[in-house]
């Protein structure tokens, strides 16, 4: 059974194939008339908030010809205390695929570990790996290429700087990221996609990673369960914001990227979240691109 937990789970070899085919979902959509999931559902299940990833899964699932079903922490018996092994054992008796947006790994582990069907993280505290696939897709869309980039992160050492780290492991990426001290990502993260050939560092001076970077991204300062942090969380990452004058010294042709929701005033202005660099509509819109790909990613490794 494969799994999606981390990126690092498809390998190198099935990303590119799979950002390959995201594409030709981008270029045909509306034209393609194949069902490949006609006859097969997927439940998408969300234990935290979500606009994009509900949408886009929820799409890609109806346009692939399947049958999506809905399933909020709250709005079911998980939200009453049915155990996670429970529910992946009667999901998967009835669907073909399930996505899994939670709070702690050890609870995407459970469902994974239960589940006779795939299972794809739709979100855990240290991963994005579905958002990681739209962001890919952006950037190769946007600057013709992955590779040979020089990448920059600001922000949190989060889920999706841990992603990120992994991607530049995958495929051998420069990556800097600027994080403040005590929110820097875990060094075995960095550790592991050097090992594997990838450029990452972690600094604490935003300038520092963004001097030269083609693609400069972040995220929210307070991610989803961490509310109480937040009035500390601002203090700390005063100094993080994507503003013009941090960008004035990345490469000419940058992107921005933020896979959303954003905070303006916080994380990035205002003038960059909506300036001629930001990518980050294009990079939404990616999302239904590349959850049809991982879709099918995920019942073609079945088995
Ligand atoms: N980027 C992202 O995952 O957005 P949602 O939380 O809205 O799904
Ligand atoms: N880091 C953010 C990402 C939201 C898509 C969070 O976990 O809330």
């Amino acid at each position: 059974m494969r799994h999606l937990h981390t990126l690092s789970d498809l390998g190198k070899d099935d990303l590119l194939a799979l950002l390959d085919r995201a594409d030709r979902f981008e270029q045909e959509r509306g034209e393609d008339s194949s069902r490949p999931l006609a006859g097969k559902s997927v439940a998408l299940v969300f234990e935290k908030a979500s606009t994009r990833t509900r949408v886009s899964l929820e799409l890609a699932v109806v346009e692939l010809g399947g049958h999506p079903v809905v399933i909020t922490g709250n709005g079911s018996q998980m939200g009453r205390g049915e155990p996670i092994a429970d529910t992946a054992r009667v999901l998967s008796r009835m669907v073909h695929v399930i996505t899994f947006r939670t709070a702690g790994d050890e609870r995407f582990l459970d469902m994974a570990k239960h589940s006779s069907v795939p299972v794809l993280n739709a979100l855990t505290d240290t991963g994005h790996p579905l958002q990681l696939l739209a962001d890919l897709q952006t950037v190769r869309r946007s600057l013709g290429k992955l590779e040979g980039l020089k990448y920059a992160w600001i922000g949190d050492g989060n889920n999706m700087a841990i992603s990120w780290i992994e991607a530049a492991g995958l495929l051998g990426l420069e990556l800097v990221l600027a994080c403040p001290q005590g929110y820097q990502p875990a060094p075995e993260a960095v550790r592991a996609a050097n090992a594997k050939g990838a450029r990452v560092k972690v600094v604490t001076d935003p300038a520092t990673a963004v001097r030269g970077a083609d693609v400069v991204n972040t995220d929210v300062f307070t991610s989803m369960g961490q509310e109480s942090e937040q009035e500390a969380r601002l203090a700390a990452f005063a100094g993080y914001r994507l503003t013009q004058e941090l960008l004035s010294t990345a490469s000419r042709h940058h992107i921005v990227l933020h896979c959303l929701p954003a905070h303006r005033g916080e994380e990035i202005d205002a003038d960059v979240l909506e300036g001629p660099h930001s990518v980050v509509w294009a990079e939404a819109e990616s999302r239904l691109h590349t959850s049809k790909a991982a879709l099918l990613w995920a019942l073609e490794r079945d088995g």
